[in-house]
């Protein structure tokens, strides 16, 4: 009898359980889909490079040994001896800063090579350091392999040495020669393109490390020409641009590109502002330290890297968007796991993105009321979702009803460093004026910066 209530009790619970099934299967509803891209789009590599942020240069040869800043190509290779080279000290240096990707110049336009060449003498191997044994691109390059740093070489296609230089097609071959060759010796490194159109990223425009305010990642590709007076066209992009060419944006921490005796890293302020008018302006920031005579980055230089990399993560660790009642203006689909506003405050700054249900309203609005609390910040952090392409062309931040900023585009990060100081206010709105397509919005951040004393 035991056994028969044992037996009777397990299929009730059973059955139970099939009918939970079938319900649950029964609820069953497809996604909501997300909606097309705009092109152009960004390649895999392109959005690779857009998240590193900051990466490093490295100007190194016989200008740092003649503290010039141009070669002239008649120096002395028997100039070249750095004392105590070191090339895990820089990588090392480049990961407290947390950059992931390091550049050398590997030929400056004086045409010294840091690497034995088989097709010039005009290298180390004339030069007292290792007595002529030595590769500088060979240890860069096993540095930041073992710290798991990609590592990129500048050959300068300007050579003041090469007397084949002028001659077009025999300095063609000399250049390409040594591209494959730096490239076979050292196949961790990835050929970096950098000229004013390149492969897949811009030039600026300046050396100053500033984006224009406006700032399209696209361009037309066909309308740069060399030494064409570009540079505006450069800085700002092209809203109607065909090529998807994002900038980057060069600068060195010291005032010149190679080291010299008598100069010193700029000091925090200016490398926050150069921070937020190039990542902040939807750019890389390509920061220049140079190796001293004695092959190392100097102290000085070092220390200020370590304060810039600590005052960012100083600003932005907090958001105080998080743990805000989110709303927006629509929402698309009606399953708010998928585009839903809290998108904007999760980890994925690329792929996860909050987007507007109505395609008719042209004033789509995201707005944060902070619960209980005031929301404190002087810095207004916004992404847009490129990899669907860049949209946005207006945007306004609102807080309690008052104007903060307004400007232009967004692209992968747009930063608003506060000209009025702190804000105190209950609720924030960004509100979206003007957009190709429904605007996409992967990330919002109300950020505290601690450095930042407006006049
Ligand atoms: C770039 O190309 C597009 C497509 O051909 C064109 O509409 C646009 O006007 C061009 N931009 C400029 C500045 O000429
Ligand atoms: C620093 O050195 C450079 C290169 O030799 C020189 O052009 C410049 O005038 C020097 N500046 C000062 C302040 O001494």
């Amino acid at each position: 009898m035991c056994a028969m209530a044992v037996f009777w009790l397990f299929l009730f619970a059973f059955s139970l359980l099939q009918i939970f099934r079938y319900t649950a299967a029964s609820s069953w509803k497809p996604a909501t889909t997300p909606p097309l891209p705009i092109l152009p789009l960004p390649s895999a590599s392109q959005l690779k490079w857009q998240q590193r942020e900051i990466i490093m240069f490295h100007h190194f040869g016989v200008n740092t040994f003649t503290d010039s800043e141009w070669g002239t190509g008649h120096e002395d290779p028997a100039i070249f001896n750095p004392t105590a080279l070191n090339a895990n000290q820089w990588v090392d240096a480049a990961v407290e800063a947390g950059v992931s990707l390091m550049i050398l110049t590997a030929k400056h336009h004086d045409g010294f090579c840091l690497w034995p060449s088989k097709y010039t003498d005009h290298s180390v191997i004339s030069s007292p350091w290792k007595d002529g044994k030595g590769d500088v691109v060979r240890e860069f390059v096993d540095a930041a392999s073992k710290r798991g740093v990609d590592v990129g070489l500048y050959l300068s296609p300007w050579d003041r040495h090469e007397k084949r230089y002028g001659h077009e097609i025999e300095y063609n071959e000399y250049y390409l020669g040594q591209l494959q060759e730096l490239l076979n010796r050292n196949y961790k490194a990835q050929s970096i393109s950098f000229s004013d159109a390149g492969l897949d990223v811009r030039w600026v425009g300046n050396e100053k490390g500033y984006a224009g305010r406006t700032c399209w990642s696209t361009i037309n590709r066909t309308l740069i020409t060399i030494g064409g007076n570009m540079e505006d066209y450069l800085n700002k992009g092209d809203p109607r641009g065909t090529d998807w060419l994002p900038a980057e944006c060069d600068v060195s921490i010291r005032t010149g590109w190679f080291w010299h005796k008598n100069q010193t890293a700029k000091p925090l302020s200016h490398l926050l502002n150069i921070f937020y008018k190039s990542v902040g302006r939807n750019c890389v920031l390509l920061l220049n330290v140079p190796p001293n005579t004695m092959g190392l980055l100097s102290a000085n230089d070092v220390l200020r890297l370590r304060e810039f990399r600590e005052a960012i993560d100083t600003i932005f660790t907090v958001n105080y968007a998080e743990g805000s009642n989110i709303k927006a203006s629509s929402q698309r689909g009606t399953n708010s796991d998928e585009f839903g506003t809290e998108k904007v405050v999760d980890d994925d700054h690329l792929w996860s993105y909050w987007a507007p249900g109505d395609e008719s309203n042209d004033q789509h609005w995201i707005e944060f009321v902070g619960k209980g609390k005031i929301l404190k910040f002087n810095v207004v952090r916004i992404q847009e979702a490129i990899g669907l392409g860049q949209r946005i062309k207006q945007h306004e931040v609102y807080a309690d009803g008052k104007l903060i900023a307004k400007s232009t585009t967004i692209g992968y990060k747009r930063l608003h460093r506060l000209d009025e100081g702190v804000i105190y206010a209950h609720r924030v709105r960004i509100v979206i004026k003007e957009s190709g397509g429904l605007p996409l919005i992967s990330s919002i951040g109300l950020h505290f910066d601690p450095f930042w004393h407006p006049k």
